[in-house]
């Protein structure tokens, strides 16, 4: 495929803001639409600054399937980057149902117009991004998660998107369509929502105020920085098209990374030089799991991708980064940024 058109879905949040930049450095992508519904993580100065003419943003929803249909006809989409989702795990705790209506609904739109464009004549092919938490929770010692680790969620997020992985395979193999999914560590870098650990501790410490650390703060994650997931989740649309991967396969993504959350926060007070700020062990998340740990090497095998940013000097230039847009925090903490979208958009 030469001049690739795509759609990605949720452009506007913190992954899918580096997937459409990163996409624009291509010139094999010709054009690029950004299909978001600027929810409370979608925010519009995420591609604000893209001049770029293959661009377009499209405000709306998933769930929208005459849109998305509209979308696919009118700029002849060949492959769709899913990343439009419900993205945290606190709220879904506090309420499923717009994790419901998002991760699973949502993703059964795409894949029902995908089958209608298909019996139509077109063969969109379909990156389906998901989550290291599908696969639930480890033991110290138990061996990273694989692509045939067992799918076991454990909160309400992860069984949403493991619900919409299974619809995503039920549909290659009802269906015949062109999907892979992806499944990734925890991500980190600009852009990132300040509800999520490290933006959360970084805007803490700019204000001086206390970091809340849920329970003993010895659950692990593995962190990689968003542009190298990124750059995952681009070479397997590049390597479904050449046939490298199939149809129904998973892709995991890490970043060999494993931190428990107390050393993060340990890492960015020092980078900080915060003296002020205090950690303060909260009352524990709900179900917490206590680790996840990811084995990319079918990534590594298969596309020749590896994590590249080393974990300091990513925390560090993602650290210098929301110093350096105190506005683009301010506008989210002030809610400035969701009267400006209410203003345009409703
Ligand atoms: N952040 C991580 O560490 C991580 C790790 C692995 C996988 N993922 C997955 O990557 C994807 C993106 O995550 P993120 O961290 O960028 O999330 P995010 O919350 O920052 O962004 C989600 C985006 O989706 C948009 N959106 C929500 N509902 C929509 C709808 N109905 N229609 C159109 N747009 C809608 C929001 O406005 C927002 O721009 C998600 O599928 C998530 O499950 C995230």
């Amino acid at each position: 495929m030469n001049k690739i058109k795509v759609l990605v879905t949720g452009g506007c949040g913190f992954i899918g803001s580096h997937v459409i930049h990163k996409l624009l450095d291509y010139d094999s992508y010709k054009k690029i639409v950004n299909l978001d519904l600027l929810t409370y993580s979608g925010h519009p100065e995420n591609c604000g600054d893209i001049t770029d003419k293959r661009y377009k943003f499209v405000y709306g929803s998933i769930n929208n399937k005459g849109l998305l249909t509209k979308i696919i006809e009118e700029e002849d989409i060949d492959v769709i980057f899913h990343l439009a989702a419900e993205s945290h795990v606190d709220r879904s705790i506090d309420s499923i149902e717009p994790f419901i209506s998002t991760n699973i609904d949502g993703t059964r739109c795409i894949l029902e117009v995908i089958v209608e464009m298909n019996n139509n004549h077109k063969n969109i092919k379909l990156i389906h991004i998901s989550t290291d938490e599908v696969y639930g929770s480890l033991n110290k010692d138990d061996k990273p998660f694989n692509e045939n680790s067992q799918i076991s969620p454990r909160n309400p997020y992860a069984a949403t998107k493991a619900a919409s992985d299974h619809l995503v395979l039920s549909f290659v193999n009802t269906f015949n369509i062109d999907a892979v999914i992806t499944r990734c560590s925890n991500n980190y870098g600009p852009r990132q929502f300040p509800e999520k650990l490290i933006p959360l501790m970084i805007m803490k410490m700019m204000n001086d105020e206390n970091l809340p650390i849920y329970g003993d703060g010895k659950q692990i994650r593995d962190w990689i920085h968003v542009e190298d997931h990124v750059d995952g989740i681009i070479a397997v649309g590049e390597a479904l098209d050449k046939g490298i991967v199939s149809p129904g396969e998973v892709i995991n993504f890490g970043g060999d990374n494993e931190k428990t959350n107390l050393e993060i926060v340990d890492k960015i007070l020092q980078l900080f030089g915060n003296t002020e700020s205090k950690i303060e062990h909260i009352k524990d998340r709900l179900g917490h799991d206590r680790r996840y740990a990811i084995d990319s090497n079918k990534a590594k095998n298969i596309l020749r991708w590896y994590p590249k940013i080393k974990w300091e000097d990513g925390l560090r230039n993602t650290l210098k980064w929301y110093i350096d847009n105190t506005d683009w925090a301010k506008s989210i903490t002030s809610g400035e940024y969701r009267n400006w979208i209410n203003k345009h958009y409703n």
